[in-house]
């Protein structure tokens, strides 16, 4: 019998634009376009996929530990879009491991989706290339369409695309300030739907989006560290007001992460050095050059006591 098997790993990503809201929901397709960063392999998934005839269904071991509530059933329904799109029967074991620690707060389903679309294809042999892979991992979840790619990355209809390679522009640090390790409470699937359909922040959101994107990608390929600072800070301030006009509001960002806030500001008093950004959680994305990661550390510390952090 033939072993259908592959391992794959993939790297999460950070948006500096971020992606929220969907003009189609089943499909995942974004309302604005993104660009994000792919990070290193201190924030990786590595997974191995099996499809065999005789397992009965799928499976799922995350960490170590054998999932059965939600978490395999969005697998198992990514593996029903690839069964039915490469005409697959076998059900598949799929055994995923996060090079960061278990719920320690970071979304894993960026380099999730994307490692396991990498390595079911693998397994089964399938050739494709790399635009039709991110269209593949976008069905798993929007983001992980970016984690197929390393470098710098923009996203705007079914296929995410590198717009720079990672050597461009090495020194560009995310440091990863775990405040809160708890799962948050409401998914940024539920928060976006909720949020296009209520806030009319999110609307005006719409309309200046596609400038900012541009502004970024000036700044990224200029290596303009201020502006991209300016830009990603006003773009996580911007999502953020927005969840906070969506209807009934949506929080992810506590006490702490104001206090994170106030921190950068200070750190950037005579240059900027450090720009935050918070996805769909409390936890800071301080994205930095390399030879300022110490001492965004350090200030961080002092002012925060001892967080986890993680340089991604
Ligand atoms: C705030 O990709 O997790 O991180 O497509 O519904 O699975 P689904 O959502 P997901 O949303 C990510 C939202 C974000 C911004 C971003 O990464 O662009």
């Amino acid at each position: 019998m033939q072993i259908k098997k592959a391992t794959a790993s993939a790297s999460s990503n950070i948006a500096f634009i971020k992606y929220w809201g969907k003009k189609d929901e089943e499909k995942i397709i974004p309302m604005n376009t993104s660009v994000s960063m792919t990070l290193r392999d201190s924030v990786s998934t590595t997974t191995t996929v099996t499809f065999s005839s005789q397992f009965p269904k799928d499976t799922l071991v995350l960490n170590g530990k054998k999932e059965v509530g939600k978490k395999l059933e969005k697998v198992s329904q990514f593996l029903d879009i690839i069964r039915k799109k490469f005409a697959v029967h076998e059900h598949a074991a799929v055994e995923s491991q996060n090079s960061f620690p278990t719920g320690c707060g970071i979304a894993s389903s960026a380099s999730g989706f994307a490692a396991l679309a990498m390595a079911s294809v693998e397994a089964l042999g399938i050739t494709i290339g790399k635009k039709e892979l991110s269209a593949l991992a976008r069905r798993g979840s929007g983001s992980a369409c970016r984690s197929v790619y390393t470098g710098f990355v923009t996203w705007s209809g079914s296929f995410a695309e590198q717009i720079y390679e990672k050597k461009h522009w090495p020194e560009l640090r995310d440091v990863i300030v775990i405040i809160d390790a708890e799962e948050k409470k409401m998914s940024s699937r539920d928060a976006m739907k909720r949020t296009v359909e209520t806030s009319d922040a999110y609307k005006k959101r719409l309309t200046v989006v596609d400038d900012r994107v541009e502004v970024v990608k000036q700044a990224i390929g200029q290596k303009d560290f201020p502006l991209l600072a300016k830009t990603i800070m006003e773009d996580s301030d911007e999502l953020h007001a927005c969840l906070k006009d969506t209807k009934p509001n949506v929080k992810y960002l506590t006490e702490k992460s104001y206090k994170i806030i106030e921190v950068v500001r200070r750190m950037n008093m005579d240059q900027v050095i450090v720009g935050y950004t918070f996805d769909a959680g409390p936890n800071a994305h301080l994205i930095t050059l390399e030879q300022h990661v110490e001492s965004v550390v350090q200030n961080i510390k002092a002012c925060m006591g001892d967080v986890s952090i993680i340089i991604g």
